[in-house]
C-alpha cells in the first residue's frame, strides 16, 4: 500500500532502519520496488527535484502509487532535500506522501518558521515531513573533504527544532557526507546515543549512506537510526553496467536487454542494503 512515512515508522518499530532509496530515473523504478517485496520491507523511494522535475511529477506519482497500491510491501514516495517551499505544496496536492524541506543552510529560526508552514501544511493533508538541523555536506570527487565539527547537529538544537516545528523525521549531521563513494565516513555514535535519547519518538534520519562501511550501517540502524538514505551507489552501480552493456550494442539490440542487467544490478544492491537494516 501507499503510506507516508510515519506510517512506516510505525511499522517498522523494534525492526531496525528503513531505506530510502533515491530513483533517478523512472526505468529503475520496478526493480527496486521489487527488491523491497523479495525482503518483505517497506520503502521509501525519494526523489530530488531534479529528478521530479525530469520524470514529470503527475507521471512519477501514479507511476509509484500504481505499483504501491498493488504491492505486498508498504512504499512511501518522498522528496528529498527540497528549499523551495511552493513545490513542496505542489508535491504535498499531486501525492507524494512525504517531504524534506532543507533550512539547513539558513540560522535555526528561519529553518524553524519555514519548515513548521511545510509541517502545517504537510499534516492536513495526511503528509509526513522530514527536517534538517545540521549541515551534512557533499564530497569532492566521491572523497570526503575533513568535516569540521562544527557543523554536527547539536542535541540542544535538535531538540528545539523538533519540538517547535513538529517534524515526522529529522536529518542529523553525525559525520557522513553525501556522495562519498571512494572512502568511509567515522560515526560520531556518542552524539547519535545523546539525539536518540533527546528525540524520542522524532525519526532519525542518516544520509549519505553510500559512504557507510556496512557495519557502520549495521551499527546505526541498531542504535536507533529510523530512515537511512542511500543514491550514490545506485547511480554508480546503474553506470558501471551500463558502461559494459551500451558499448556492446548494435542499433538491433533491445534497450531492454541493455538495462536490465543494470536494473538487476540495484536491485541486489538494494537487498543487501535492507538486510543490513533489518536488525529483526
Ligand atoms: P548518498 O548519495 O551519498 O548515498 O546520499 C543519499 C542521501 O543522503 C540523499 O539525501
Amino acid at each position: 500500500m501507499y503510506k507516508n512515512i510515519k506510517e512506516l515508522f510505525v511499522e517498522n518499530e523494534g525492526k531496525g532502519a528503513i531505506g530510502a532509496f533515491n530513483l533517478h530515473c523512472l526505468e529503475m523504478l520496478p526493480a527496486m520496488v521489487k527488491a523491497a517485496e523479495e525482503m518483505n520491507s517497506p520503502m521509501i523511494i525519494q526523489t530530488s527535484a531534479g529528478t521530479a522535475e525530469y520524470i514529470g511529477l503527475e507521471l512519477l506519482i501514479k507511476s509509484v502509487k500504481v505499483l504501491a497500491e498493488k504491492s505486498t510491501v508498504n512504499i512511501a514516495l518522498h522528496m528529498d532535500h527540497c528549499k523551495d517551499i511552493e513545490l513542496l505544496k505542489k508535491c504535498i496536492d499531486l501525492g507524494y506522501s512525504s517531504v524534506m524541506y532543507d533550512g539547513s543552510a539558513l540560522p535555526i529560526e528561519e529553518n524553524i518558521k519555514n519548515t513548521k508552514e511545510v509541517v502545517e501544511y504537510a499534516h492536513q493533508r495526511g503528509v509526513s515531513v522530514e527536517g534538517e538541523v545540521g549541515t551534512i555536506g557533499g564530497a569532492e570527487e566521491g572523497v570526503v573533504v575533513e568535516k569540521d565539527a562544527a557543523m554536527y547537529t547539536k542535541p540542544e538544537d535538535a531538540l528545539y527544532f523538533a519540538k517547535e516545528t513538529g517534524v515526522d523525521a529529522l536529518a542529523v549531521s553525525i559525520g557522513t557526507t553525501h556522495g562519498q563513494y571512494k572512502s568511509k565516513a567515522k560515526i560520531n555514535y556518542e552524539l547519535l546515543t545523546e539525539l536518540k535519547s533527546k528525540l524520542g519518538t522524532v525519526g532519525l534520519v542518516l544520509h549519505g549512506g553510500t559512504g557507510v562501511s556496512d557495519a557502520d550501517v549495521r551499527r546505526c540502524a541498531e542504535e536507533g537510526m529510523k530512515k537511512i538514505n542511500v543514491g550514490t551507489e545506485l547511480n554508480k552501480t546503474y553506470i558501471e553496467i551500463v558502461n559494459q552493456t551500451f558499448p556492446k550494442a548494435t542499433p538491433l539490440t533491445s534497450l531492454r536487454k541493455l538495462l536490465g542487467p543494470a536494473n538487476d544490478g540495484i536491485k541486489k544492491v538494494i537487498i543487501d542494503k535492507i538486510r543490513l537494516f533489518k536488525i529483526n
